[in-house]
C-alpha cells in the first residue's frame, strides 16, 4: 500500500451502464488497473453491472476488448445486472449517462440509498465538453477510444479524490 493510506476506510464501486459490455467493464479494468498500480487493493474494491439483461454472462463487447487490450487492459468481467442488493454492497454507483441514472433511480429498494447514486461525468475535467459517456456500441472506433480516453481520465480523478488527494 502506499504510503498515507493506512487509514482510509474501505469503499467499493459499482459502475454501471446499460449492456455491461463496453462502457462500465471498460471503467471496472481501468479503475482495476490504477488500483493494482497503486497498491490500493486493501481498501478500494471495484465491479461493473447493466441496467439490461441483454448479454448477461458474456466478455465486454469484442471491439472495446480490442481497444483496450491496446492500452495494456484485458477485460474479463462476465456481463451481470444490478440487482437490488448491489444498492446494500456498494459505496458508490456511478452511471455513465443521465437515462443509466433514471434506471437506478428506479431499480433502487431504498429512498435513503439514493445518495449513492452518481454519474461518471462528475469526474471529468472541468474543461471537457462531455456531461455524459458517450455510448459506443453504434459507434466506429473513435467511439470506443473516445470512451476509453474519457474513463482514462475519470477513473484517475475518482481514484484521488477516494485517495484524498483531491477534493
Ligand atoms: P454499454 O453499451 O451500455 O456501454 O454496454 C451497449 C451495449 C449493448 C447495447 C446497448 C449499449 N445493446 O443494445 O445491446
Amino acid at each position: 500500500m502506499n504510503k498515507g493510506m493506512e487509514n482510509l476506510s474501505r469503499k467499493s464501486i459499482l459502475f454501471v451502464c446499460l449492456g455491461n459490455i463496453c462502457r462500465s467493464p471498460a471503467a471496472e479494468g481501468i479503475m482495476r488497473s490504477i488500483i493494482s498500480n497503486m497498491g490500493a487493493e486493501p481498501w478500494l474494491s471495484v465491479d461493473s453491472a447493466g441496467t439490461g439483461r441483454y448479454h448477461i454472462g458474456e466478455l465486454p463487447d469484442h471491439r472495446m476488448r480490442i481497444h483496450a487490450r491496446r492500452r495494456g487492459l484485458e477485460l474479463t468481467h462476465r456481463c451481470r445486472q444490478v440487482t437490488e442488493s448491489d444498492f446494500y454492497d456498494f459505496d458508490l454507483i456511478i452511471g455513465m449517462d443521465a437515462s443509466n441514472i433514471s434506471n437506478l433511480r428506479r431499480i433502487c429498494p431504498d429512498p435513503m440509498l439514493q445518495t449513492k447514486i452518481h454519474a461518471m461525468a462528475e469526474w471529468l475535467d472541468a474543461g471537457c465538453r462531455f456531461d455524459h459517456i458517450p455510448d459506443p456500441y453504434y459507434e466506429g472506433a473513435e467511439g470506443f477510444e473516445l470512451v476509453l480516453d474519457l474513463l482514462s481520465g475519470g477513473c484517475e480523478r475518482l481514484y484521488a479524490s477516494l485517495a484524498g488527494q483531491i477534493n
